[in-house]
């Protein structure tokens, strides 16, 4: 388990002690009898505290998830699909539905507030600097052993060869091939992170970080081709022992 899925179990265990973020928990009962949340809340930097920072940081960064005050993430993925993920939440991964529709505790007003407010607060109309931004969903068909070539240039340098990390760094960037990590995340998660990088922690967005003498961006394929290939390491049963090399 790496350091960031060790975080994700601690504060998934507070949330649920809590009565929050596990309403999609398999084999957890709906909750019910929760102290009405106030329905007319619409103050962006109160329903981010009071329902994102755990996860998300504290100002949108350095949290256990996805940094979203990045302005690289806010041009890619834009209002609709962040007011989407915010309502519907991501099956399978600690982000939970918020939408009332969904099971969640927001309104749509709520929740057009939250995505809003995050684009407002957090966009730079300078973040691509002119660059075209990748589709924030691919409609391509991924390659393992492209992605696998693609990975060599482009992610190696920090991620290791075979992306199981370095401990060089004091540990980080730990492994993204690790099982247990690919469990928690989804593969939209996987590309959303590749596109838009971590801002502040040497992890470059997609326009990536090659020698100025053969420096490009990546492209939609090669992003496919890289998500197909950390997918294809995901086992059915992530918490089963497992070689650490083969
Ligand atoms: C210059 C160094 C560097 C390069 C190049 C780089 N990364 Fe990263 N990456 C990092 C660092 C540092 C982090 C940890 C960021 C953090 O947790 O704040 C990270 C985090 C990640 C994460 C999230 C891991 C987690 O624990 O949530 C994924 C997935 C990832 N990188 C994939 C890639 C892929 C795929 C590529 C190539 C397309 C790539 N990275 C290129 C440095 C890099
Ligand atoms: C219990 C932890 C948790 C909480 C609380 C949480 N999130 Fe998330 N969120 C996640 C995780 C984990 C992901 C990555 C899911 C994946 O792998 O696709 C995510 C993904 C997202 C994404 C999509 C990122 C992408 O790939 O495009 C958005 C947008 C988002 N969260 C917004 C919010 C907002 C807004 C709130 C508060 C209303 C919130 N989240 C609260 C854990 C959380």
């Amino acid at each position: 388990m790496n350091v960031r899925s060790l975080t994700f179990a601690v504060i998934a265990g507070c949330l649920c002690a809590a009565g929050i973020g596990c309403m999609n928990a398999p084999g957890k009962p709906k909750l019910q009898a929760e102290a009405a949340r106030p329905n007319e809340v619409l103050d962006f930097p109160a329903l981010y505290k009071q329902n994102c920072a755990a996860c998300h940081g504290e100002s949108g960064k350095n949290g256990a998830a996805i940094p979203l005050a990045n302005p690289v993430y806010l041009a890619t993925a834009g209002f609709e699909n962040i007011r989407r993920v915010t309502a519907a939440g991501v099956p399978g991964t600690l982000m939970p539905p918020f939408g009332k529709k969904a099971g969640g505790m927001l309104t749509d007003a709520q929740i057009t507030a939250l995505a809003q407010g995050m684009i407002s607060a957090w966009s730079r109309p300078s973040a691509l600097a002119g660059a075209a931004p990748l589709p924030y969903q691919s409609q391509l068909a991924g390659t393992p052993a492209q992605g696998q070539a693609a990975f060599t240039p482009f992610c190696a340098s920090c991620h290791g060869a075979n992306g199981t990390g370095s401990t060089a760094h004091g540990g980080q960037p730990g492994s993204i091939v690790d099982p247990a990590y690919l469990a928690l995340v989804s593969d939209q998660g996987l590309r959303s992170i590749i596109i838009a990088g971590f801002p502040g922690s040497g992890m470059p967005d997609w326009r990536s970080d090659l020698p100025t003498s053969h420096a490009r961006a990546m492209t939609d394929q090669e992003v496919a081709d890289i998500v197909a290939w950390l997918a294809s390491h995901r086992t059915a049963t992530p918490g089963q022992p497992y070689p650490q090399h083969p």
